[in-house]
C-alpha cells in the first residue's frame, strides 16, 4: 500500500507557482489577484478561507478577504459580486458555500462572471468541462486529477466508481474521469438510492468516495490492489483534540488500507489539493489562459 501524500504534493505544487509569479512580475505582469467572499462564521468555511488567503501567500498572490454578516440580503450580495466582475485588479474572486438560507446560491454563482470564476461553478465552465473545452475546472476534480497523474496512477481503461453526485465534486468528477483527455476511464456514479452501491464498489479499480458518510466505505467493498481516493471531511465531535472535533474520511481507513495499492488520508489528502488547484485556477485567470 502506498500512501498518497496530498499535503507534500500541494506544497511542491505552490512552490511551482511562486516561481512561475516571480517570472511574471519580473517580466514586468501582474502579480495574480484573487478574492474570497465569505459570509457569517461557519467554522468550516472559516477554516476553508482562511487556508486559501494563506496559499494565496504562499504563491505569491495578493489576496483579499471580503466578510459579510450572515444577515446581508441578496441584493447586496450581488451587488458585491457586480462590483469584483467589472473590478479590473482582480483576476478571480470565490464566494464560499454554504450560504445562508435566505440567498439563492446558484443565483449567486450565475452572476459571478464566468472569465473569473476560478471554482469553475458557473454554467458556462461547467458546460466547457463537460465537452472538453478550455475552462476552470472545479477545485476538487482537478486537484484529484493532478494527484492520479503525478503519482502515475494508471486510469485509462479502469473501472472508477463515484460515491456521490455532488454539482462540486461527484458530477465533475465523472465527467472528468470518463473523458479520453483526462481519466479516460470507464465511469459508474453511486448515490444514496443505488442500489448496487456495494457490488459496483466491488469491482472498482478505482474508488472515489465524496458522500460526506464517515467511514462509509469499508474493507469488504474495496477489491485487492484498488486506488481509493477519500474526499470526505466531515467533522465528528473528538473530545481529545483542542478542537473539539477531527476529519473524518468517507473511507474506514485502517481496514481499507491494507487492500489498496493507493489510498489518501484524510487530513493530509484531497483537501490540500483543493487549494492548490483553487492557485493554479487563479495563475490561469491572472495569465488569461483560458479566456482571452
Ligand atoms: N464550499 C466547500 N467547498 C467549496 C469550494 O471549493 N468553493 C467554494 N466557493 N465554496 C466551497
Amino acid at each position: 500500500m502506498k500512501l498518497i501524500d496530498g499535503k507534500a504534493m500541494a506544497t511542491a505544487i505552490k512552490a511551482e507557482i511562486a516561481e512561475e509569479v516571480k517570472q511574471i512580475v519580473a517580466n514586468g505582469g501582474k502579480q495574480p489577484h484573487l478574492v474570497a467572499v465569505l459570509v457569517g462564521h461557519d467554522g468550516g468555511s472559516e477554516t476553508y478561507v482562511k487556508n486559501k488567503v494563506l496559499a494565496c501567500e504562499q504563491c505569491g498572490f495578493k489576496s483579499t478577504l471580503i466578510r459579510y454578516e450572515d444577515n446581508i440580503t441578496e441584493v447586496e450580495l450581488l451587488a458585491c459580486v457586480d462590483k469584483l466582475n467589472k473590478d479590473g485588479d482582480v483576476d478571480g474572486f470565490i464566494v464560499q458555500l454554504p450560504l445562508p438560507k435566505h440567498i439563492d446560491e446558484q443565483k449567486i454563482v450565475e452572476a459571478i462572471d464566468y472569465h473569473k470564476d476560478v471554482d469553475g461553478f458557473h454554467p458556462v465552465n461547467v458546460g466547457r468541462m463537460s465537452i472538453g473545452l478550455p475552462c476552470f475546472i472545479s477545485a476538487t476534480p482537478l486537484g484529484i486529477l493532478t494527484l492520479l497523474q503525478r503519482y502515475h496512477i494508471e486510469t485509462s481503461g479502469k473501472k472508477c466508481v463515484i460515491l456521490g453526485r455532488s454539482n462540486i465534486v461527484g458530477k465533475p468528477m465523472a465527467q472528468l474521469m470518463m473523458q479520453k483527455h483526462y481519466g479516460d476511464a470507464t465511469v459508474t456514479v453511486c448515490h444514496s438510492h443505488s442500489a448496487t452501491l456495494k457490488e459496483e464498489c466491488r469491482e472498482a479499480d478505482i474508488i472515489i468516495a465524496a458522500i460526506g458518510r464517515p467511514d462509509f466505505v469499508t474493507a469488504d467493498m474495496v477489491k485487492d490492489g484498488a486506488v481509493v481516493i477519500d474526499v470526505g471531511t466531515t467533522r465528528v465531535p473528538d473530545a481529545t483534540r483542542k478542537s473539539g472535533f477531527r476529519l473524518n474520511g468517507d473511507v474506514k481507513f485502517d481496514e481499507v488500507a491494507p487492500k489498496c495499492s493507493f489510498i489518501t488520508p484524510v487530513p493530509g489528502g484531497v483537501g490540500p489539493m483543493t487549494i492548490c488547484s483553487l492557485m493554479k485556477n487563479t495563475l490561469a485567470a491572472g495569465k488569461k489562459e483560458f479566456y482571452k
